[in-house]
């Protein structure tokens, strides 16, 4: 058992007990299984006629979130739920699971505590290992390609827009010149020569630059967008989605989806500012420190008909207002 599989501790587990609020026989779905921490919390709650559905698009985390769930059955024994795993990309939800069907919907975006801990995983640059950065090893494009081939230009957009990397460009002019690079090390090194280390930040030169390639080789942003999209359609009525992000790119899609949804009357909202985790959580797991929860419970139809005239009459308020205020500008 590797270091990272012995001491996974799912981040803010208990407040996402508390805002899925898991109804025992009901049907929940974990769309980043990882290392199945929280997905083995949800099943010890739903009982035998509950249901979880897993998903994750790293092959290796399903193998061992499989196996993880499988000792938590000899475990639980006739009180363990069905368990379905599926090994594809969370953007892909509609097609394994029926619309309306799911009482909650948990997605904890990112990396796993496993993929940053293996070197030859490549997403880590405390230790030396190929630039690879999948998620999904299946996939063809992995960050060498990027980092030795895109264009200076566009490496630079990259970094600025998916790192929010003010050093972008100087970033990107000294990997051109230092190409070709194969590792983790390599990279990090050329990062930290060639921007001077910012007075009083905790953080590692090359973070910024890591976490933009990151993003764009496993396309987070975009996958992110499309779960939250479908989520609507898959919950039942009174079923929670719950979502934890650690960036503050992640964070924007997440709240502006909500407060999409609200508008159009699905959801109502469990958390006004983003859930954050207590000091003692972040003393032992420090990765704990940039996450961030948001929930909502999907309404019913009725709910959503109400939401949605009161949104019209409230437009319809406006727009008198505009014209009152037009008409007296051109009276004056
Ligand atoms: C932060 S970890 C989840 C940890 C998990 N909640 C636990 O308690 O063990 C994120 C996981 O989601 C997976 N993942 C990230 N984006 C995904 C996507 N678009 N589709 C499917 N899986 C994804 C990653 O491979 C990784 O294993």
């Amino acid at each position: 058992m590797s270091k990272s599989e012995r001491r996974h501790v799912p981040v803010l587990s208990q407040q996402v007990l508390e805002y899925l609020a898991v109804r025992p026989g009901g049907t929940y779905l974990d769309c980043t299984l990882g290392l199945a921490g929280h997905a083995s919390q949800v099943a010890r709650q739903l009982g035998a006629k509950g249901r979880l559905i897993g998903l994750d698009r790293d092959p290796e985390a399903l193998k061992l979130a499989g196996e993880r769930l499988e000792a938590l059955g000899s475990e639980l024994g006739e009180a363990m739920p069905q368990v379905t795993l599926v090994g594809e990309a969370f953007s892909r939800v509609s097609e394994f699971v029926e619309a309306g069907t799911m009482d909650g919907l948990l997605a904890d975006f990112g990396v796993s505590s496993m993929q940053l801990d293996q070197p030859e995983r490549g997403f880590s640059f405390q230790a030396d290992g190929p630039l690879d950065m999948r998620q999904d090893t299946r996939q063809s494009v992995t960050a060498e390609q990027v980092v030795n081939e895109m264009d200076e230009r566009d490496l630079a957009n990259l970094i600025y827009e998916y790192g929010e990397e003010r050093r972008s460009w100087r970033i990107a002019r000294a990997i051109v010149r230092a190409r070709p690079i194969a590792t983790t090390g390599q990279l990090a090194r050329v990062v930290a020569g060639c921007v001077p280390t910012i007075k009083g930040e905790r953080i590692h030169p090359a973070t910024r630059t890591f976490q933009a390639l990151r993003i764009h080789v496993n396309r987070e942003l975009d996958e992110i967008g499309r779960l939250l999209e479908a989520a609507p359609k898959l919950l039942r009525p009174g079923g929670r989605i719950v979502v934890i992000s650690f960036h503050s790119l992640e964070d924007r899609i997440a709240k502006d989806a909500m407060k999409a949804g609200v508008a159009q009357g699905f959801w109502t909202l469990l958390t006004r500012k983003p859930v954050v985790a207590r000091e003692e959580e972040i003393l032992e797991n420090p990765r704990a420190r940039s996450a961030k929860l948001r929930a909502a419970e999907m309404n019913s139809r009725e709910q959503e008909k109400v939401v949605q005239a009161r949104e019209k009459s409230r437009r319809g308020r406006d727009a008198g207002g505009q014209s009152r205020d037009r008409r007296s500008w051109e009276i004056r």
